[in-house]
């Protein structure tokens, strides 16, 4: 096979194969309960979806490439991923969202109340995990993320349908809402790994800037992808109101009429059909989804540039190549 042809996730997961199925192996194990048999119905919903487990991979990988042979990577991929799991179980209740992975959402299937309290029960679980890798630095790096998460989801909350939301605070929240988890999983692969402090910032760095890149790109699917190909509605965020930032983008080039058109739609939240559509044409005539796209371009750059501090080794290949694939989505 030619091998630049492989997307890099799948190199990822080709080269890190024995890993990860110890990671499955323990999120299945773990997230099981013999006291409420909903929760294992809930997790399995979600977890056998599949999803891409880039930041399990991100863990694992980092921690590889700074020489680590210890049992406890596996650990903190779980946790990553466990952590990643009960924020979408809660994201989807914030959104109202109906698709996730593919499937129909657990909010939809079963309710929000479920989806809350399995996804307390996730979190919980992931904070086990770390607790037995015996680490207080990875405690806190991880403690932290998901409070940070936290805060970007609630900085969201008040920003959704506010027009004067400002890129800056678009930004905010985005390194919140997902950057947060992404630096936590390289920053821990490096420091369960021993890496010097120099190199555990590069991978805080890269999983920051990758994941900045990789939500810009979410934000723009979200308006010119296809439900088949990211398993999600399209739509979700326009009707949520959100100011993405194609959207910011599109706002502070619109004319009177489109200003009218936002006003309508966003800020006061009458949409009818044939709305989506038009916001979709707005953003394209002002060349608002090409912006974003150089934006993510930019913070993939970004991205790139932390690695050079990194051991020469094969996973740093694929971590580059890794920040190309996330903006290539959108190509
Ligand atoms: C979804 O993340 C949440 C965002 C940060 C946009 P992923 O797209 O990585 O979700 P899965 O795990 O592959 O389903
Ligand atoms: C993703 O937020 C971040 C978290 C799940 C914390 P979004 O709401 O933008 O992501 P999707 O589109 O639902 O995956
Ligand atoms: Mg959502
Ligand atoms: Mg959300």
């Amino acid at each position: 096979m030619d091998h630049d042809r492989v997307k890099p996730q799948d190199q990822l997961a080709t080269y890190l194969a024995e890993d990860m199925a110890a990671v499955n192996t323990l999120i299945r194990a773990r997230m099981a309960s013999e006291h409420a048999p909903r929760i294992p119905e809930v997790t399995a919903h979600l977890v056998e979806a599949g999803g891409k487990r880039l930041r399990p991979m991100l863990t694992l990988a980092a921690a590889r490439m700074c020489g680590y042979d210890g049992p406890f990577h596996v650990h903190l991929a779980a946790t990553v991923e466990f952590i990643h799991t009960a924020t979408l179980l809660h994201d989807d209740v914030v959104d109202e969202s109906a698709r996730r992975r593919g499937r129909p959402t657990a909010n939809l299937l079963w309710d929000n109340k479920t989806s809350v309290l399995v996804g307390d029960y996730l979190f919980s679980r992931s904070f086990q995990l770390m607790v037995e890798t015996g680490s207080l630095r990875v405690l806190d790096i991880l403690a932290n993320a998901s409070a940070t998460i936290a805060e970007g989801e609630v900085l969201q909350l008040t920003a959704a349908q506010d027009l004067a939301t400002t890129e800056a605070i678009y930004l905010q929240v985005v390194r919140g809402k997902t950057a947060a988890l992404f630096s936590a999983a390289t920053e821990v692969g490096g420091v369960i790994a021993g890496a010097t402090e120099n190199q555990v910032r590069a991978l805080y760095d890269y999983g920051d800037a990758l994941g900045v890149a990789f939500q810009i790109v979410d934000d723009l699917l979200d308006y010119g992808g296809t439900a088949a190909v990211i398993g999600k509605n399209i739509g979700d965020d326009f009707r949520e109101r959100k100011l993405t930032l194609p959207v910011i983008k599109a706002i502070r080039r619109a004319t009177a009429e489109e200003r009218a058109f936002r006003h309508r739609t966003i800020a006061r939240g009458d949409q009818t059909v044939g709305d989506l559509e038009q916001a979709i044409e707005i953003m394209a005539r002002h060349g608002a989804m090409a912006a974003a796209r150089d934006e993510a371009l930019m913070w993939a750059e970004r991205a790139r540039a932390a690695l050079v501090v990194l051991p020469d080794h094969p996973l740093r290949g694929m971590l580059r190549g890794l920040a190309d694939y996330v903006v290539s989505r959108i190509n």
